[in-house]
Parts: C-alpha cells; structure tokens; sequence
C-alpha cells in the first residue's frame, strides 16, 4: 500500500507538489470516485487511478534526472563526503537508489539515478553504443594530431579505448573548449584523454546521454523524475 501522491508521483512523472495540485483540483481518480486525500493509501498492484480521466498504473523502479552541482560524489556509502543523495529532493528519495554510471566529484550536468539494475547496465555497457557527450574547458597546448587521438581509440595504460570524438569550439593556444563524445564510461575518461591530448581540464559538465539533453530549466543540484519521452530518447 502506498500514499495516492506517491503513486501519482511515479506513475505520472510528476513532482510531489504536481501531484498534490492534482489530487486537490479534483482531477485524480481511484477505483472510479474522484479522490481529494493525498494521504489515502492504496494498493498500487491492485487500484485503478486515473489521472485526467487516463489511466495510469505504478512504475515499479525509479527513474531520476539530476543536474549534478560540483562538489557532490557519485556513491552511496558517505564516508563524510557529501553526495548526490543528499541533495536529492525528499520525495524522490527511494531505498535501493543508485547512480548510473559515475560522475567525478568536480564534474557537473546530466546524471541518472535509478533503482533499475537492467537499465542502468544497459545505459553503462560500451556495447549498446550509448554516447554520452561532454563539455570541456582546459589549459594547455593541443595537440595537432588530437582529434584522431580520440576517433582512432586511445590507449590509456594498457587499455585501448573506444572512438571518441573530440569538437574543437575554441582554441588560443593556452585554453581550449570542447564536446567530446564517448560511448564507455572508465575512471576520470574524459579528463585523461584530455590530458594525453596537451590539456588539463578545468571544467567538465556532462551534457548528453543517448538523445537526452541535458534539461536547461533544471538549475545545478536539482532533480526530477525523467518523462515517459525523456526515457525514450536515451536508447
Ligand atoms: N570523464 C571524466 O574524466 N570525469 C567524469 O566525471 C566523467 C567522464
């Protein structure tokens, strides 16, 4: 048994405060009596709610997007650090939650958070060719030859990675700005092949996954549920 606003919250994508609106302009229904009482508990496996006369049933897993400030780590067990759970509003909070995929401490932008094991994995493995694309700045000298550095696959120790693309936006000589897109996810990625290539990143924001944008509404250390269409476009 869950609160009505909980289900509404999950089954709809909306935000606990939208689902409360809802509840009380009237415009939800369980088991076919128009339900004021955000409290009420009902059995999610069971009642039929409608939302604007359109039924809608309960998702069983969550799906988060965060825009990820500096300064919150990607992990779960706190170690004194702060993370990005504890920044996540309350009443998206859920037991079992968890980032897919890392984002470094320093980075920002575009994180999914999820209780969905199969959809995370899908997200992080390098054979669904998921591309996850980043905006950098940094100091340094590039290298002439950088952008094949990055499409032929660069080795980084004894690992060779897959073509990444690196965009060019702005160069000087001392300071570069950049998207570069992978489609693998390993520890500090960007800023190593970054640094093989004459540059130490200064700034890092992580700005697309699959065909997901990073949503520009949502401020730096927000989050919400993602949409039935955002969901979509990510595979
Ligand atoms: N690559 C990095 O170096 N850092 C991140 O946070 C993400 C990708």
């Amino acid at each position: 048994m869950i609160r009505l606003d909980k289900f509404i919250c999950s089954a709809g994508s909306y935000s606990r405060k939208e689902a409360k609106k809802l509840i009380k302009d009237g415009k939800v229904r369980a088991d076919g009596s128009v339900c004021r009482n955000a409290d009420m508990k009902i059995d999610e496996n069971k009642a039929v709610v409608e939302i604007n006369g359109r039924a809608v049933s309960y998702s069983r897993f969550s799906y988060i997007i965060m825009n990820k400030p500096s300064g919150a780590v990607c992990s779960n067990d706190e170690k004194g650090e702060r993370t990005v759970f504890d920044i996540l509003p309350p009443e998206l909070m859920r037991k079992g939650l968890f980032t897919a995929g890392r984002l470094d401490k320093d980075t920002v932008g575009l994180l999914i958070i999820t209780d969905d094991g199969d959809f995370s994995h899908r997200l992080m493995s390098p054979k669904k060719h998921v591309e996850k694309v980043y905006y950098a700045e940094g100091k340094g000298k590039l290298l002439k030859n950088a952008e094949e550095m990055f499409k032929e696959g660069m080795l980084l120790g004894d690992e060779r990675l897959k073509s990444a693309r690196l965009n060019v936006l702005y160069n000087d000589g001392e300071t570069i700005k950049a998207e570069i897109t992978v489609s693998e996810g390993k520890y500090h990625q960007v800023k190593r092949m970054l640094y093989k290539a004459g540059i130490e990143t200064t700034y890092l924001k992580r700005i697309k996954i699959g065909g997901l944008s990073l949503d520009e509404n949502l401020k730096e250390g927000d989050a919400r549920i993602m949409t039935a269409d955002e969901m979509r476009l990510i595979f």
